[in-house]
């Protein structure tokens, strides 16, 4: 379904379901969390579903409107895994994908220790993936930019012990 109407996604969440278990098997994660952070890869776009493709797929930026509406994929996801009685532990992970350690992200602004680590995995998951893929609007970064991207990350987005095994999966 994800793939009918958005193709990117598609591949997109396969991708960051084997990057969050790379990340979680690095950081020496018990198999329990690693098996709840890779179903949290697959779904963590699920509300993504309720966006109108053509916004998803714009060849161009978004405009304030268009960016406000692609964020609230996050909390309809939530709601989503909520009806399908997914288990609160992967739904936080989900809920917890756009949010930053200093307060920056989105949809809550948590800060700090308010984000568990799986949810830190996931997001700088999903970052890789994003500016890894080429896009019409941009040219995918190559290793060595998306390390420097990835270091830059660190403390304020992403803790050390994070952004450090997430390049050790590079
Ligand atoms: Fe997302
Ligand atoms: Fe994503």
């Amino acid at each position: 379904m994800i793939g009918l109407n958005d193709p990117y996604t598609a591949s997109h969440i396969e991708e960051v379901a084997e990057l969050v278990q790379s990340i979680a098997a690095a950081m020496g994660l018990p198999d329990e969390d690693i098996e709840r952070l890779a179903l949290a890869g697959f779904l963590h776009d699920i509300g993504k579903q309720a966006i109108p493709s053509s916004i998803l797929s714009k060849p161009s930026a978004l405009t304030d409107e268009e960016f406000a509406l692609v964020k609230t994929h996050v909390a309809i996801g939530v709601q989503l895994l909520e009806y399908a009685n997914v288990s609160p532990e992967i739904i936080r992970i989900v809920s917890e994908h756009h949010e930053r350690l200093d307060g920056s992200g989105y949809p809550l602004g948590l800060k700090g220790e308010q984000i568990s680590l799986s949810g830190q995995i996931l997001g700088i998951a999903d970052v890789i993936s994003a500016i890894t893929s080429k896009r019409t609007y941009r040219l995918a970064a190559n290793r060595k930019e998306t390390i420097a991207l990835l270091n830059d990350s660190c403390p304020d987005q992403f803790s050390p012990a994070v952004v450090e095994a997430a390049i050790k999966c590079l």
